[in-house]
């Protein structure tokens, strides 16, 4: 039986668990549409606004961004991209969206930032975000009035609302809120992870390069024309501290300098770090007022570049859920959120997954596996059909493709 809830503290229309990018454009956007929300973090600011994770933003998730007021500094220090290049057998083949998908592009622009932009942009507005909150539950999610409480410096705050949005990644608590039984997993582990590293150097690209390489994929990225980005296909569980600087840089240059007269520029790095891969989606993304959104709900390896902008996506499909709720009463798009967003998540982990196997290299291929492997990286580069397919799905799905 769930035990009585804790005295109401406060009063919300929205409660948002989670002050990522997923939870603060969701906190941002119904405020442009009038709508209340209070954002629980169990991080600290400092440490929200520091963690560096994705680069690549989708045209619609800079738009988006761009339309609803916070995207001026995207808009200044963002990278817009063209293409991108796949390297291979020794060559580097260009898919060139202006080409093959005229008028759109990517832009890249660090998530740390977005998440600097969306926070500041809060605050300015009077919004309500808790960092540092702890032992958060979530109460009556089936009923009318469901609840968040919280420990946080102020002691213990219960919080009633109309909604919650579990917007707190993966590790959150949100998912496993809803009873046994009424959610189905899908889930895929990859045999390796990725190590990312930030360096201090000038990117030694113009645009992202994607390496398939025997000794394992790599990718050079880049956040400003002073940080370059990088990423190595390493083991699931491999040691950071088994991987001095020097060892890092050795081995991008190994997988990156496969063409004749390229050289990667070095200098030091700032931040280095492992993250295992993995594909997971939660059907369905709802229950009773509990909506989920981004992380919380689906991931992705990130070889397509489209976890952020997946988050981005589901949010602006709850706000207008939310909006048409608050404004007519009418529940029909907040009863038809997952659906809406499962069309898109199942599209991009298709794509995503399809980018990992087209670019790494697995242990248990045999050399037959491998000439597969190769063909068909020949055949995306070749073809105006296959690479049209990889460049529209980069740069992102138009809407109506949901
Ligand atoms: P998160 O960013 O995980 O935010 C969840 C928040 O909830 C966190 O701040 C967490 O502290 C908080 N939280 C957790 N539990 C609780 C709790 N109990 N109470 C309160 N708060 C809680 N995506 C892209 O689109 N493009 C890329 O180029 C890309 N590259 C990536 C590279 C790497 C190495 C990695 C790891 C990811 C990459 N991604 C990329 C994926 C992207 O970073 C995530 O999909 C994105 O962070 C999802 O946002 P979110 O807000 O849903 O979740
Ligand atoms: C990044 O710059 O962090 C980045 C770029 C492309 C990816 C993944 C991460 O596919």
């Amino acid at each position: 039986m769930a035990s009585p809830r804790s005295p109401v503290t406060a009063r919300t229309q929205v409660v948002i668990v989670g002050a990522g990018p997923a939870g603060l454009l969701l906190s941002h956007l119904l405020h442009l549409r009038g709508i209340e929300s209070v954002v629980l973090e169990a991080r600290s600011r400092e440490y929200v606004e520091h963690r560096v994770r994705a680069g690549v933003l989708e045209q619609g998730t800079v738009d988006t961004l761009v339309n609803s007021g916070a995207g001026e500094r995207l808009l200044h220090e963002g990278l817009v991209h063209h293409g991108i290049e796949l390297r291979f057998g020794g060559a580097g083949h260009r898919i060139a969206f202006e080409k093959l998908v005229p008028g759109r592009a990517i832009t890249v622009y660090g998530q740390q930032e977005v998440v600097k932009d969306l926070i500041a942009a809060r605050l300015a507005a009077g919004g309500d975000i808790r960092f540092e909150v702890s032992d958060v539950e979530l109460d009556g999610i089936d009923g009318e009035r469901p609840a968040v409480s919280f420990r946080n410096t102020s002691g213990r705050t219960t919080i009633e609302a109309d909604f919650i949005a579990g917007c707190d990644g993966f590790h959150g608590v949100c998912r496993d809120a809803i009873p046994p039984g009424v959610l189905r997993f899908f889930d895929k582990e990859y045999p390796f992870g990725w190590l990312g590293a930030l360096a201090a150097v000038a990117p030694s690209s113009d645009e992202l390069i994607y390496a398939s390489n025997e000794r394992g994929f790599a990718l050079h990225s880049m956040r400003s024309p002073e940080v370059s980005r990088f990423y190595l296909q390493v083991a699931p569980d491999e040691d950071i501290a088994a991987w001095p600087d020097q060892r890092i840089w050795d081995e991008l240059a190994a997988r990156l300098e496969t063409v004749p007269g390229w050289k990667l520029s070095t200098g030091p790095l700032i931040e280095k770090g492992v993250t295992a891969m993995r594909s997971f989606v939660t059907e369905p993304m709802q229950f009773g007022r509990l909506f989920l959104a981004g992380d919380a709900a689906h991931i992705v390896p990130p070889t397509g570049a489209k976890g952020l902008n997946l988050a981005a996506f589901d949010v602006t499909v709850l706000t207008e859920a939310l909006a048409e709720w608050y404004a007519s009463g009418d529940s029909a798009l907040l009863d038809g959120y997952s659906r809406t967003c499962l069309r898109r998540v199942w599209r991009v982990q298709h794509f995503s997954w399809w980018m990992t196997t087209l670019l790494h290299t697995f242990e248990h291929y045999d050399a037959y596996d491998r000439r597969l492997q190769e063909s068909y990286l020949d055949y995306v580069c070749s073809s105006d059909a296959a690479s049209t397919s990889l460049a529209e799905n980069y740069v992102g799905l138009e809407r109506a493709v949901r």
